[in-house]
Order: C-alpha cells, then sequence, then structure tokens
C-alpha cells in the first residue's frame, strides 16, 4: 500500500470545476484530448448516446421493482471493513458511495464517524433502506432529484436518488473519500468507461476510494455483474488515479451466489485509488 492519509484541506485548495480540468489538463497536455473529450456532462451527450444510458437505467429500475436483487448484501462488506481503516481518511470527512443500491455499507460508513453521500437511480431502493435500517431521515426535494437526509443517530448520511450521470464536479466539492462496490462492475461494455471518466471528474484530486471488482471467465457468464481484469482496470483508471492493489483472492470460494451461474472459480480484487492532481505546469 502506498501514499498516505490526504489533508482536508489541500483537497479544498485543489478543487477545481471540470471546465478548469479541461482546459488545464488539455492546454498542457497532461491528460489526453481523447480522454477528456469523453467527460463530458449529459447534456453533451449524442441521442444514441442518452438512449442506450436509459435502457441500462430501465433495466435497473426494473431490477428493483421485480426484487431481482441479488448483488445485495444482508450485512457489511468485508472488505469494506477490512481495508477502509487502512486508507488513513479522518473521521467527519464525506465520502461519496455511487450507485449506492440499499448497501448496508452506507451505514458502516457512518457508524465510523464519516458524512456519506450515496447515489442511487431507484427510489424503491432507498425507500427500503431507509425503511428496513428503521433510519431517521426528511426527504428534501433537490436539483437532481429527491435526497434522504439521515437524522438523529444517522446524522451526516445522506442517500441521493438521481443518475450518477446527471452528477457535476460541483456536486461533491465536499467529498474526500469513495466507495466503490458492484458499481464499476455493474456496467457493461457500452457503460463503463463513461462510467469511470465520470467518476474521475467528480473526484477531487487526493480523494481517496476503496474499489472492488472481480474477474472470471466472462465465456462462461453473462453479467452484471460483469469481469474487469485487472489490465481494464487499470487501463480505465490508471490515468486519472494512482492505483494500488491492496489484495487479490482467487478461487471457487470467492463464487458466493454466482456459483450457479457456470462460474468454476472467480477472484476478487481490492484497489485503493488516489484521485491524481491536474498538474498545471509553469
Ligand atoms: C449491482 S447494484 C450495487 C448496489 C450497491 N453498490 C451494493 O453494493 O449493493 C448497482 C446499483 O446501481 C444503481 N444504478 C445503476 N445505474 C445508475 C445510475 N446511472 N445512477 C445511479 N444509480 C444507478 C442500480 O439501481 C443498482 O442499485
Amino acid at each position: 500500500m502506498s501514499g498516505g492519509p490526504v489533508a482536508i484541506s489541500q483537497i479544498a485548495e485543489d478543487r477545481f470545476t471540470l471546465e478548469q480540468f479541461r482546459s488545464t489538463s488539455l492546454a498542457h497536455k497532461r491528460i489526453h484530448p481523447a480522454h477528456v473529450e469523453n467527460m463530458r456532462q449529459p447534456e453533451e451527450d449524442t441521442h444514441g448516446e442518452r438512449q442506450t444510458r436509459r435502457m441500462k437505467q430501465e433495466y435497473w429500475l426494473e431490477s428493483w421493482e421485480q426484487e431481482r436483487t441479488g448483488f445485495h448484501q444482508d450485512r457489511t462488506n468485508k472488505r469494506l471493513a477490512e481495508f477502509w481503516p487502512g486508507l488513513g481518511l479522518e473521521q467527519g470527512a464525506e465520502v461519496f458511495v455511487p450507485l449506492a443500491g440499499k448497501s448496508l455499507d452506507l451505514l458502516w460508513l457512518q457508524q465510523q464517524g464519516y458524512r456519506v453521500f450515496g447515489v442511487e437511480l431507484s427510489l424503491t431502493a432507498v425507500e427500503a433502506f431507509f425503511a428496513e435500517n428503521h433510519v431517521e431521515h426528511v426527504r428534501i426535494d433537490v436539483e437532481h432529484g429527491v435526497e434522504f437526509r439521515g437524522g438523529g443517530a444517522a446524522e451526516g448520511l445522506r442517500v441521493l436518488v438521481a443518475d450518477f450521470f446527471a452528477l457535476t464536479p460541483a456536486d461533491l466539492l465536499g467529498v474526500a473519500g469513495f466507495y466503490d462496490r458492484a458499481s464499476l462492475i455493474a456496467m457493461n461494455d457500452d457503460m463503463r468507461a463513461d462510467y469511470t471518466r465520470h467518476l474521475a471528474a467528480l473526484m477531487p484530486p487526493g480523494a481517496v476510494g476503496l474499489l472492488l471488482t472481480i474477474e472470471y471467465d466472462a465465456a462462461r457468464m453473462k453479467g452484471p455483474p460483469f469481469s474487469v481484469p485487472d489490465a481494464l482496470a487499470r487501463e480505465l483508471l490508471g490515468e486519472a488515479f494512482q492505483m494500488d492493489e491492496l489484495e487479490r483472492y482467487s478461487g471457487a470460494k470467492r463464487l458466493g451466489n454466482l456459483k450457479d451461474r457456470g462460474l468454476d472459480t472467480l477472484t476478487e480484487y481490492v484497489y485503493r485509488l488516489t484521485r491524481l492532481p491536474c498538474m498545471v505546469q509553469p
């Protein structure tokens, strides 16, 4: 593992907008123009891309309505509990959880003393999260949708019901950390690069995160969850993030509820990601 805790004040100083990111990065050729080209806001999407995205959204909304939620874990993810403390993120820091579902990991993070900001497309999922866990909350209408804000013991926890791709860097100004479990691997081939580019655009320099992925023989199973081999993860994220592999686990024992879907083995990866600063050269 490399890299140490990041001071919150330093992160705040490093903040910049997507527009600034584009101009400084391009001007100084630190980021490949194609990469920046792809960091578009939703309103810049082509018609075809919007349509693909809507179809994918319908898939997830239906999954929640029809209770096809085999990805949900009824306990805190054990890799989160094991590896999160090693990120060294200060208590009180805000942690972003993209594509949050009704994950109990949101609660675990909040109970460790972090402010937590989840985004999830499905209102059904978010309502279920707050109801099933008896979490005191209020609902507030905000720019991108409706936000559920925890109260009492859940103070500091909020989950926005919205499209992740509608968020802008301005929505994440307070964020110092992030956690991706079953989010990148939920994205199919068409969406995966959009997801990682958008995550990179949203995360302020210095933000640290935990990424959990899986790799399997894609000829034997159709996702989601999709296989994201280490080389692909690095291709997608390595330009914008420092990537440190913290652990990998292989074997049939890792299959869990995927063992009935034609696989006989699986590799799980645990990465620490650190959003790289956008270097502006003199
Ligand atoms: C495989 S689930 C993982 C949920 C959660 N991370 C977990 O560990 O249980 C993927 C989630 O992403 C949500 N989702 C898919 N596309 C999204 C989008 N564009 N914006 C926000 N949420 C989205 C789905 O509704 C679903 O709850």
